[in-house]
C-alpha cells in the first residue's frame, strides 16, 4: 500500500508516519527529513536546498523528485510507503504518478489531515526531536516520560528545527496554501482522498488513519 499524508506544517504528518512505520511497517519518505539530511552533509543537493528552507520556501521541483525516485528505488517492491511532505506542487503530483508506475506501485490513499492553522504555529514553535533516534516530542502537547530522556532510545541530547520559527511557519503554510493545496483535486477525481480530524488527539488520529488503511 503506498499513501500520501497531505497537511499544511505542522499538521502532524511526521507524526503520524512514523506511527505507521512501527505498527504497519511502511517505509516513510520525506522529503523535509531527506533534505535536512543533505543540508547537514553538505552535498551539492543540501547545498542547494539550505537558504531555499530556511526561508519557508519550497525546494525545486526537480531535486524533490529525484530524490525520491533514488529512495524508491531503494526499496523492496512489497514495502508499503508513506509520502510525507511530497508531493507539493502539481508538477510534484505528475512525477510522482510516473515515478509510481514505473516501478509497478500504485498510490491507494491521499489522507488529508483537516487542521486548524492558527494552533498550529504553537504546535510547531514548540516542537523538538531526538537529536538520536529522531523521536517527536513537543513542550505543551508531549514531554519526554522523564524530563530529558528519550522515551524511545535514552538519549539525553534534543534538537530544534532551524526552520521552526514563527515568520518562516507563516511563509511555509502560505506556501501550501498557494501550491500544495490545489493538488487535492488531482487526487479527488480519483475517489482516492480521505479527510481526519488532525486537531484531535494523536492517538485518535492514528486510529482514524488505519481505519481508512484497513478499508483496503
Ligand atoms: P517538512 O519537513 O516537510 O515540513 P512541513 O511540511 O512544514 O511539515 P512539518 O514537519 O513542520 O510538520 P508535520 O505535519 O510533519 O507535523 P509534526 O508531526 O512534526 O519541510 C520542510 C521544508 O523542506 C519545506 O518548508 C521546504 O523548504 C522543504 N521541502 C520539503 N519537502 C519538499 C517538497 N516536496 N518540495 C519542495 N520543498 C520541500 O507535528 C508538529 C508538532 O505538533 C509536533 O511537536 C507534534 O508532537 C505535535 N502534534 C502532532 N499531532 C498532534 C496532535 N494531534 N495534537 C497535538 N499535537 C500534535
Amino acid at each position: 500500500m503506498n499513501i500520501i499524508l497531505l497537511g499544511p506544517p505542522g499538521a502532524g504528518k511526521g507524526t503520524q508516519a512514523t506511527r505507521l512505520v512501527d505498527e504497519r511497517g511502511m517505509k516513510q519518505l520525506s522529503t523535509g527529513d531527506m533534505l535536512r539530511a543533505a543540508v547537514k552533509a553538505g552535498t551539492p543537493v543540501g547545498l542547494q536546498a539550505k537558504a531555499v528552507m530556511e526561508s519557508g520556501g519550497l525546494v525545486s521541483d526537480e531535486i524533490v523528485s529525484g530524490i525520491i525516485g533514488e529512495a524508491l528505488d531503494a526499496l523492496d517492491a512489497g514495502t508499503g510507503v508513506i509520502f510525507d511532505g511530497y508531493p507539493r506542487t502539481e508538477a510534484q503530483a505528475h512525477s510522482l504518478d510516473a515515478l509510481l508506475a514505473d516501478r509497478g506501485r500504485t498510490l491507494d490513499h491521499v489522507i488529508e489531515l483537516d487542521v486548524d492553522e492558527d494552533a498550529l504555529v504553537e504546535r510547531i514553535t514548540g516542537r523538538f526531536t531526538c537529536a538520536n533516534c529522531g523521536e517527536g516530542y513537543h513542550d505543551t502537547f508531549k514531554q519526554p516520560k522523564v524530563a530529558g530522556v528519550c522515551d524511545k532510545c535514552g538519549s539525553t541530547e534534543f534538537k530544534r528545527r532551524a526552520d521552526d520559527n514563527e515568520e518562516t511557519v507563516r511563509t511555509r503554510m502560505a506556501e501550501y496554501r498557494a501550491k500544495t493545496a490545489p493538488i487535492l483535486p488531482i487526487y479527488e477525481a480519483r475517489g482516492i482522498v480521505s479527510r481526519v480530524d488532525g486537531m484531535a488527539d494523536m492517538d485518535d488520529v492514528t486510529k482514524a488513519i488505519m481505519a481508512i488503511l484497513d478499508r483496503g
